[in-house]
This record gives structure tokens, sequence and C-alpha cells, in this order.
């Protein structure tokens, strides 16, 4: 079921369905909680599964010039006590991720467990940070035509697969709000690096990544599980950045394994 609350004056839409202890899960950049759909067909059955909308995306409104990740892992929080949630498990894909790590930094005492797919500790390498700039400058003029090629070179997947996976995927970035999107590149773009935190995290963390993902090394997802002996990886074959289209079944279980078996 869809539901609306505010945060600092704009509406915040979530999905929350099923019953139990919370799993609240975050999209990636250009997505929205339509991303989860196949995550709440198999989860709520045990779950409490809940997933924003982030700020500039889907139905939500944007929250000014910067989308900072601290800003969004408010948004979180402000969400967790407006459903007078006092733990909760948190997954994050990608730039969810990222916010995920915000939000641990500030709210160690909320979290059961974390689990970052396709995403990473790091912070932007100066390349990166060159080419945000260059994107935020196009968004403006080719709005569609960079938004179209940004998702494409998410998937590695081929076939019908791909097919309908880019579909929805164009239909949600597309529908994103463009100054909303601008101020998400600019959060991503000046994110902080936070090995620190899954290093000191004193509840279980999975990553989980795709070993042809084209945004996220394999090398790096190794070095984060390494932090702690509270960490596990997990290196999916043939997969690419988008775990949750790409292989959603899979994914299912990696997430319910991880639940049952190292946090409740
Ligand atoms: C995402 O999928 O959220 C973004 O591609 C992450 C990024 O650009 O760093």
């Amino acid at each position: 079921m869809k539901n609306n609350f505010v945060f600092r004056g704009v509406p915040i839409s979530y999905r929350d369905e099923g019953s139990g202890r919370a799993l609240i899960l975050l999209h990636g950049f250009l997505a929205s909680h339509r991303l989860w759909d196949d995550q709440f067909e198999d989860l709520t059955k045990r779950y409490r599964v809940i997933a924003p909308d982030l700020p500039g995306h889907g139905d939500s409104g944007s929250l000014g010039y910067l989308h900072s990740m601290e800003l969004m892992a408010e948004m979180v929080h402000a969400l967790i006590k407006h459903l007078g949630l006092r733990k909760v498990v948190l997954l994050g894909h990608s730039l969810g991720g990222y916010v995920s790590l915000a939000f641990a930094e500030k709210y160690t005492d909320k979290l059961k467990g974390l689990i970052l797919l396709n995403s990473t500790a790091a912070a932007d390498t100066a390349q990166r940070k060159v080419s945000r700039d260059q994107l935020i400058k196009m968004l403006p003029k080719k709005f569609k035509m960079v938004i179209s090629s940004l998702v494409e070179s998410f998937f590695v997947i081929y076939g019908h697969r791909r097919i309908t996976s880019l579909r929805k995927y164009k239909r949600w970035a597309l529908q994103c709000d463009p100054k909303g999107i601008a101020a998400n590149v600019r959060g991503m773009k000046d994110r902080k690096e936070r090995e620190i935190i899954l290093k000191f995290a004193p509840y279980p963390y999975l990553i989980i990544g795709g070993d042809e993902d084209p945004i996220i090394s394999i090398e790096q997802s190794e070095a984060e599980a390494r932090l702690n002996p509270l960490g596990e990886l997990i290196m999916l074959e043939d997969s690419g950045h988008m775990t949750p289209l790409e292989k959603p079944w899979f994914l299912n279980k990696l997430i319910l394994n991880f639940l049952r078996e190292r946090v409740y």
C-alpha cells in the first residue's frame, strides 16, 4: 500500500506492506520504490517491508539544491519515527547504500543489520566527480538522452529480461524531477568516505556485489567485507549493477538467509 508523510514541508511517498520485523529498502539513483516489486512479493510473507521514494524520485518531492546523503538519512529517520519503529534492517541499493551508511553513522542504535547492494562506503574518485559535474551541466539540456544512456550502462543482462527491465527503469527515471536529480548527483559527488562505519559496525552487515558491475569494483567490495568480523560478502556471477532487476528471486533468497541466520 502506498502512503505519504511530510518531511521538511515536502511529501515523501512510501510503500509499506507485511507485518513483523521491519526491513527498509532504499532504491538507487533514478529508480523508485517500484525497483522492489519482486522483493515485496516474497519478503512480505515474513517481514514488514517499507520502501520510500528518495527525494527527487518517484512520487516524493525534492528538497532543494543539494540532496546530501545526510539529508536523505534524516528523511529515513523521520520515516522510522513516523511509523513508530524501534529498530530496522536497512538494505540500500547503490545510492540507497550511500544513504544507509549516512544513516548508520548517525543512528547506529536504530540498526539491527545492514545490506549494501551494488554499493560502497568509498567516496567518489576525482575522475568520477568530474563526470558528475558534466552530468549536472547536461541534464537541463538533454535530460531524456542523458538519462537513457546512463540507465543503459547499468545493465549487463541480455535478451528479454534486459528489454523489459530497461523499459521499466527508463520509465521511472524519466518521471524523476530533473532538478531533484541534479540535487542527488551533487549529493553523491560530495558524499564522505564511510569505511569506518563498517569497521566499527556493532550489527551484522552483508555486501552483495555483481562481478560485472561497471560502477562498484569487486576489490572494493571484498575490502569492505573484510573490515569487520561481522561483515560478509556475496559476489554474484554474470551480474551487473542492477541486481534487483537482473536477479530478483535469487536476491530474495540472499536477503531471507541474512535475516534468518544473522539478524533475527
Ligand atoms: C546508483 O545506481 O544509485 C548510482 O549509479 C550510483 C552512483 O552513480 O554512484
